[in-house]
C-alpha cells in the first residue's frame, strides 16, 4: 500500500449478515455473528494501515423495526463486543465512542457504553466510533436542538463542531459492503464530499484484502471539494 494516499477518517456500512447467513440455510442471527467476528479483523487491519477514524453502522435508529429476536441478538453482540473491547483497552491506544441516540438503549448496554468511553478517553492513536441508534437526519436535528438550548449561532462550523463525531471530523471514505448503492442515513453531514465505494461482497465476507482495494480506489479519485 505504499504511496498511497490513506484516508483519514472511513466509514462502513457492514450491510449482507442476513443474505450471507440465508445462503447457508442458517437464521439471519447466524450471520450477525460472523459480521461481529469480521469487525475486530477489519478494524485492526485499518489502523494498521493509517487510517485514523474508523466509524461502523452498527444498528440504525430505523433497524428497531425488525424482528424482536433480531434486534435482541444485534444488541447482545454490540453489549459483548464492547466488553471485550474494554478488557483489552489495556493494549490499545484506540478511543472508543458509541455515536446515536441512547435513551432507547437498554441500562446495561449504556453502562457499558459509559464504561469503555471512559475507559478510552485519553487514548490518541486512533478512534473507533459504533453507531448504534444511529441516523444521519436525527443527529443533525439533535445538534441543532442543542445549539438552540445553548443560544449559540447555527452555521456550518458550529454543527460540524457538534455532531457525535466532532473527535473525527469528515468523513473521507465511506464503504457499503452488500451490494446496495445508496448511505441510509449514514453520516449525512460528516459525508456532504466523502468519497463513496460500493462492492457486492457480502459484509461476513469482506477482508483485509477488499479492504485495501477500497482504499487503493480512494487513492486514485480526484477530490476537488467543489472546486475546479
Ligand atoms: C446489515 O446486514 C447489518 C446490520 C443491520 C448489523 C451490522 C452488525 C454487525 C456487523 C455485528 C455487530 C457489530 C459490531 C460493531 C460488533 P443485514 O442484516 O441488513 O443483511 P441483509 O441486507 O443481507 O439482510
Amino acid at each position: 500500500m505504499q504511496g498511497v494516499n490513506i484516508p483519514k477518517h472511513v466509514g462502513i456500512i457492514m450491510d449482507g449478515n442476513g443474505r450471507w447467513a440465508t445462503a447457508r440455510g442458517q437464521k439471519r442471527s447466524f450471520g450477525h455473528k460472523e459480521g461481529s467476528a469480521n469487525v475486530d479483523k477489519i478494524v485492526t487491519h485499518a489502523f494498521k494501515r493509517g487510517v485514523k477514524a474508523l466509524t461502523l453502522y452498527a444498528f440504525s435508529a430505523e433497524n428497531w423495526a425488525r424482528p424482536k429476536e433480531e434486534v435482541d441478538g444485534l444488541m447482545k453482540l454490540l453489549k459483548d463486543y464492547l466488553k471485550k473491547f474494554a478488557k483489552k483497552l489495556y493494549k490499545s491506544d484506540v478511543r472508543l465512542i458509541v455515536i446515536g441516540g441512547r435513551e432507547q438503549l437498554s441500562n446495561d448496554l449504556v453502562k457499558q457504553i459509559e464504561e469503555v468511553e471512559k475507559k478510552s478517553e485519553n487514548n490518541k492513536s486512533a478512534v473507533l466510533n459504533i453507531a448504534i441508534n444511529y441516523g444521519g437526519r436525527q443527529e443533525i436535528v439533535a445538534c441543532v436542538n442543542k445549539l438552540i438550548a445553548l443560544n449559540k449561532e447555527i452555521t456550518v462550523e458550529s454543527i460540524s463542531e457538534n455532531l457525535y463525531t466532532a473527535v473525527s471530523g469528515e468523513v473521507d471514505l465511506i464503504i457499503r459492503t452488500g451490494g446496495e448503492l445508496r448511505l441510509s442515513n449514514f453520516l449525512l453531514y460528516q459525508g456532504a464530499y466523502s468519497e463513496l465505494y460500493f462492492t457486492d461482497v457480502l459484509w461476513p465476507d469482506f477482508n483485509e484484502e477488499q479492504f485495501d482495494k477500497a482504499l487503493s480506489e480512494f487513492g486514485q479519485r480526484k477530490r476537488r471539494f467543489g472546486k475546479v
